[in-house]
């Protein structure tokens, strides 16, 4: 065979290493073989409001609790300085939490009441503080009314430690009516903790509500927006469907406190706060200020779905409360409101501006249709009474809706019981696409790289939807994003891949976590108020998606798929697009490893691209410090007539593309 040497370019270093090297791996691979399409749903993105992904992360808003509507406490978030903030509601406290007469979205506001004009200071400590960059600017939003004497002027302040001012506005309240006043507010430093400080001018009685602090360089500078840099990292993953809302938060603890989409679109202040499920899910990481303002809502989920574009995929309660948790079941003869729900949101976001749920899109500012293709019934539901369930919301919503496309659950495990018998219901009812959970050990995604090897071709897709290897036990706070966790995820993917005849749909989980605000570890980025970065598992996430090809074509070694022989993983597409053959061979031994690859059925261009991930240990990780420390590395490569030979890294996963001729 003749080998053509890799090119060495400048910044890779393909010379290594002191281990021994393992005899040479020939690999296979045709170009004319096409053995499935690779769905451009097959790299997608699963979000949930878990970690102060979404209030706290996502969503921009630097004011917790702005409308003083947390139910444990409404003034949490809030310090009323020299006073104990429980002392709010004595009267001597200034401040006190007033009803609205009837506004069930939005029940409580803030009656702030000045005695003297000694300058009385409300404080907001923002979500583990705000994040604010010098120079910056921020949009200040509010309701007023002021109630009695003549509070006249509010002055608004960024301070950081010591109460040092970090750059001010104020606002002149004008109106015994509810009024929105807005204004902005520059920030003379950066610091990652500053607080939004509140003092009154004049003395009397001012009502205040829906107090907010949004950067103005939010994505695409929507006002009120979402976080830049959190949504491009996720842009820059290239998903091809957008998963939301969750994840269990779906179910709630109790349907009571189930996501119910109607209640998070339409006007914010209107949006009704709930308190988020995983705030006391688990008692070694306590969030008691975690609640879902909604200000992220269905409609600026499809709007993220759009900006990525990405396929949109809500995911809705089935009548089910988490079954971790209460278990609560809604009755069958009850559950019509439920299936409303999922036909109303069709509706929504697909429906002409003439029906009425299309007509509230519209006035949200979208008349285009959403293109809705998929709903997922239910998240993570187990045993015949989600069957049962899944049946009759199934068959309602292919009677109005045939081209639905209708993704069901085989519950939180990947094999045993409760999996063995979801799967074998589903089937039976010719379900379309099948969600699967896996969060295990990296040495179970390893040896499950030929999970869906033997998978019926003919049966239900497969919606890998939550997947994660856990560097110790399922969801334990001592759980690391490393690198052995993210090249036995990239293993595993070439699995994925391989069969993506039957694999449409593929989702990390959990996708975001606030460096002080997480309940699960690990997840694929994290953030602080300032700063945000992919961890190794989200490098290997976006390799694999933009490298996605639209075909799959057939890499073997000695007639087989390489699925583990000396520790080697490997898949292989072509894309029709940029007419690329693309090889992608995951390395998970710590030798380096030769490899020669032959490229067969058509002739290639003898250039390429070599992109290699890689890291010395298993235990590395990127981090706020060192963000960048596994980032993938491209350089160029050769091939004479379709053949060369490289020096494979320990730890290591390779992404070979050529052009075809
Ligand atoms: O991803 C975290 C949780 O894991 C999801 O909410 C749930 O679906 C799964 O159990």
């Amino acid at each position: 065979m003749i080998q053509q040497r890799l090119t060495k370019a400048i910044g890779l270093s393909l010379m290594l290493n002191a281990f021994l090297a393992v005899g040479q791996t020939d690999l296979e691979v045709d170009i004319n073989n096409k053995i499935a399409e690779i769905q451009p749903t097959m790299y997608g993105v699963f979000f949930e409001d878990i970690n102060f992904a979404a209030d706290g992360g996502l969503y921009a808003e630097m004011i917790k609790n702005r409308s003083f509507e947390f139910t444990v406490d409404p003034f949490l978030g809030w310090i009323q300085p020299n006073s104990d903030r429980h002392s709010f509601n004595n009267n001597s406290g200034i401040g006190s939490i007033v009803k609205y007469a009837d506004n069930p979205g939005n029940t409580n506001f803030i009656r702030v009441k000045v005695n003297n004009d000694q300058g009385y200071q409300l404080i907001n400590e923002g979500f583990r503080g705000m994040g604010i960059k010098e120079g910056e600017s921020y949009n200040l939003y509010l309701s007023a009314a002021k109630h009695s004497g003549n509070i006249s002027k509010i002055n608004v302040q960024f301070i950081g430690e010591n109460n040092v001012v970090l750059g001010e506005t104020s606002v002149d309240v004008t109106s015994s009516d509810w009024t929105d006043y807005t204004a902005q507010i520059t920030a003379n430093k950066t610091l990652a903790k500053a607080k939004l400080k509140f003092t009154f001018e004049g003395t009397g009685e001012i009502d205040l509500d829906m107090i907010s602090l949004f950067p103005v360089d939010t994505w695409k500078g929507r006002e009120k927006g979402l976080r830049k840099d959190l949504v491009q990292l996720l842009y820059d993953l290239d998903p091809g469907f957008l998963r939301f809302p969750g994840g269990c938060i779906v179910e709630g603890r109790t349907l009571a406190r189930r996501y119910q989409w109607k209640k998070t679109v339409g006007p914010i202040e209107n949006r009704e706060v709930l308190v988020n499920r995983w705030n006391t899910e688990f008692s070694h990481r306590l969030t008691p200020d975690y609640y879902q303002s909604f200000g992220l809502g269905f409609f600026e989920y499809f709007q993220l779905s759009e900006d990525l574009g990405a396929e949109p995929l809500p995911i809705l309660s089935c009548g089910m409360a988490c079954q971790f948790n209460s278990g609560e079941l809604v009755p069958m003869d009850e559950l019509d409101p439920y299936i409303q729900d999922a036909i109303d949101l069709i509706e929504f976001a697909n429906g002409s501006i003439d029906t009425p749920w299309g007509k509230l899109r519209n006035e949200m500012g979208h008349s285009e249709p959403f293109n809705l293709k998929y709903i997922g019934v239910g998240n993570e539901q187990w045993g015949p009474d989600y069957i049962d369930r899944y049946k009759v919301f199934g068959q309602a919503i292919k009677a109005k809706y045939p081209d639905m496309i209708i993704v069901s659950g085989s519950g939180p495990f990947p094999d045993g019981d409760y999996f063995e018998y979801g799967m074998e219901e589903l089937k039976k009812l010719n379900a379309e696409i099948i969600d699967e959970h896996y969060y295990r050990s990296p040495e179970w995604f390893r040896e499950n790289a030929t999970r869906y090897d033997s998978y019926d071709r003919k049966g239900p897709k497969i919606f890998a939807g939550e997947y994660a290897a856990q560097s110790v036990a399922i969801a334990s706070p001592e759980n690391k994003n490393n690198w052995e966790c993210a090249f036995s995820e990239a293993a595993f993917i070439t699995g994925l891949e391989r069969n993506a005849e039957v694999v449409n749909l593929t989702s990390y989980a959990p996708l975001m976590a606030h460096e002080e605000g997480w309940q699960w570890t690990p997840d694929m980025i994290w953030f602080n108020n300032l700063q945000s970065y992919g961890t190794a598992n989200y490098q290997v996430q976006k390799l694999f998606s933009t490298n996605r090809g639209t075909d799959l074509i057939s890499v073997t070694s000695a007639g087989k798929d390489l699925t583990g022989q000396n520790e080697l993983y490997a898949s292989a597409v072509t894309d029709s697009g940029t007419n690329e053959v693309i090889v992608k061979v995951v390395n998970t031994s710590n030798q380096s490893q030769e490899v020669a690859i032959n490229l067969k059925g058509k002739k290639v261009y003898k250039k390429g691209e070599l992109i290699v991930l890689k890291s010395e240990h298993l235990e590395d990780e990127n981090s706020f410090e060192n963000p960048d420390k596994i980032v993938p590395v491209t350089a160029e490569i050769q091939n004479r007539g379709g053949k060369l030979s490289v020096e494979l890294q320990p730890y290591s996963v390779s992404v070979f593309k050529f052009k075809i001729r």
